[in-house]
């Protein structure tokens, strides 16, 4: 994979930011770059953003691998990252999870055969007084139920059948 000029330049500007030396400081925004372009974050794609940044490939893998919010496989159109820390725990998350997993026929870490869904598991969102919630793209879906979860699967069909 390669950046446009355009994201080239904003690679610089975002390096800029930081002192002489410390590009690797630029690491997590431009990892969001290339899964923004990709979609998710392949060694390839890794392996870019270390050339980029001038660092050995092992240090993007060692950040890649650390931050749930880094793809590294393919992911569905509608990535469902559902909390699983002991207050989203306390308030039902095991079984929303084992729910949304029942009713897309996925576990959690697989897309459905359609390529629509991804069902992830995350820790903490920072928003434990929503419990249990889970991340969908840019949004937050808060005390989920079982009702809230169809809504949300029906509203994701409709909006791919709209966007096909
Ligand atoms: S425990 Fe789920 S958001 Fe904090």
């Amino acid at each position: 994979m390669e950046f446009s000029e355009e994201r080239l330049k904003k690679v610089s500007e975002i390096i800029a930011r930081y002192p002489e030396g410390k590009q690797k400081s630029a690491l997590l925004p431009v990892l969001h770059m290339a899964q923004e372009q990709l979609g998710w974050l392949s060694t390839e794609a890794m392996d870019y953003v270390a050339s980029l940044l001038n660092l050995e490939p092992i240090e993007v893998y060692e950040v890649a691998t650390f931050y749930s919010m880094y793809n590294l496989k393919p992911v569905g159109k509608y990535l469902f990252e559902v909390c699983q820390t002991g207050p989203c725990m306390i308030n039902g998350s095991d079984d929303i999870i084992a729910y949304i997993g029942e009713r897309l026929g996925i576990k959690p870490g697989e897309t459905t055969a359609d390529g629509l869904f991804t069902l992830k598991t995350v820790e903490c969102l920072g928003a434990c007084g929503y419990a249990p919630m889970m991340q969908l793209g840019k949004f937050y879906k808060e005390h989920l139920t079982k009702a809230k979860v169809d809504a949300i699967i029906e509203e994701c069909r409709n909006n791919a059948a709209v966007n096909s």
